[in-house]
């Protein structure tokens, strides 16, 4: 007789996951089952960046490589919470780009992503009876991290209006999110900036305004930063915003130099928070990476001396922002459906005015192209899609065919 699966796999394995309904239409075997030959496969579907890493961060592995020595101490175990050289290089890295003040290295914790530092900080804040509150919508990933062992209640605040207008910078908004808060009382309240799905930024306003409110009761902000580097606006004040009990920043090196395969992020807290991390990184994976941490530091150090890294994140953001202007352009151009303008990120949605997943099966199968359903972001989202145009910044053309694609097909009556 085979093992059985526990109640909490079999439960998960059961339910559909809007992440796993995304990774799968990369498998090839599911193209093939609905008919898309990979070679018209066009895919807006990817939540990763295309651009290419520093050249002189590829020359910091190759530096521990071909060094005997390097290569035998990147071989070690980190400390649980991460190495103080890197910690430091955290600093400069914030103090450079943001010029964050006085940040300290008790205040960090490096761990293997954002996705992992995310699970663990749910675990340490919120109890069973805690309330939980994201923005809908919201990255898809979060209400799944929450469900997995002893969830929080999940509360919503919607911040797309009925004509699909992103409104959360509105007065009118700030003014009912804070009227929200005092009502619900949320424990945590996770905000994206800028956003995935919506490629929102959010305000000083916003950010202040709910900042000051779960400070009156013992809430705190928990601010994804996993697209800080690539915004497109005034650069808000929050973002050089040191951590403390009531505002927590989670970090991800997987977007701004293309790490995303080398899997590293940190935590800003504090420093009572950092300390109940270590036990949690400690029981399920030891240590963070030490070859990750040696390479982020020896290139951050090394292109604040240069100059490289402050022309490297501007020249960056400005290949997605010019990437963005050519996908609304083709969208407005073959589609002609409501959108809207991210202010940062790799996402456009898109409303559809039918049922997501069933206008994402339909044009896939007839025209080859990929939009991801908006369903698993929110109720917002339950007619709309998500664009990626982060994978595609090499290939405008290919925007713009596969725009035209579905422009076509749409006309068409479908
Ligand atoms: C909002 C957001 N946070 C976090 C992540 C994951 O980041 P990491 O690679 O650090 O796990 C993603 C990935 O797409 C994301 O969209």
């Amino acid at each position: 007789m085979d093992v059985q699966l526990s109640d909490i796999a079999i439960k998960f394995h059961n339910q559909i996951s809007p992440v796993r309904e995304i990774m799968n239409y990369a498998d090839p075997n599911t193209l093939e089952a609905i008919g898309v030959e990979p070679k018209d496969f066009i895919s807006f579907g990817g939540g990763w960046v295309n651009h290419k890493a520093p050249k002189g961060y590829q020359n910091a592995y190759l530096e521990i490589i071909n060094n005997d020595q390097k290569f035998h101490y990147a071989g070690g175990y980190s400390p649980t919470p991460g190495e103080r050289y890197c910690k430091e290089a955290i600093i400069a890295f914030e103090s450079e780009i943001y010029g964050m003040k006085d940040l300290q290295p008790e205040e960090i914790l490096i761990g293997q992503s954002s996705t992992q530092l995310t699970f663990f900080l749910f675990k340490i804040l919120l109890n069973k009876n805690d309330k939980i509150m994201m923005l809908d919508p919201s990255y898809c990933n979060y209400p799944l991290q929450n469900n997995i062992f002893k969830p929080a209640e999940l509360i919503e605040f919607p911040v797309i209006d009925s004509d699909f207008n992103y409104i959360a910078n509105e007065p009118e908004t700030i003014k009912n999110v804070v009227e929200f808060i005092d009502k619900e009382k949320p424990k945590v309240v996770l905000l994206v900036s800028p956003d995935n799905p919506t490629g929102g930024v959010l305000s000083d306003e916003f950010v202040n305004s709910v900042y000051e409110e779960v400070s009156k009761y013992g809430g705190v902000v928990v601010m994804d930063f996993a697209y800080k580097s690539l915004n497109f606006c005034d650069t808000p004040k929050y973002f050089s915003k040191k951590p403390d009990g009531n505002f927590i920043t989670i970090h991800s090196n997987s977007k701004w130099g293309r790490n995303l395969g080398r899997r590293l992020g940190w935590l800003e807290a504090p420093e009572y928070i950092i300390k109940a991390f270590e036990t949690f990184q400690s029981a399920t994976m030891l240590c963070p990476d030490r070859m990750h941490q040696m390479a982020f530091t020896d290139y951050v150090n090394n292109s604040i001396k240069n100059g490289e890294l402050k022309k490297y994140i501007e020249e960056t953001k400005k290949i997605y922002k010019e990437t963005s202007e050519v996908t609304i352009n083709a969208i407005q151009e073959f589609i002609n459906l409501p959108l809207i303008k991210p202010m940062g990120g790799i996402y456009i949605v898109v409303k559809v005015f039918e049922n997501s997943a069933k206008f994402v099966q339909k044009v896939l199968k007839n025209t080859g192209v990929l939009f991801i359903p908006g369903w698993g972001f929110g109720s917002t989202l339950t007619q709309s899609v998500r664009i990626s145009y982060g994978p595609l910044i090499d290939n405008h053309k290919l925007i713009i065919e596969g725009m035209k694609r579905v422009g076509d097909f749409l006309k068409n009556g479908n």
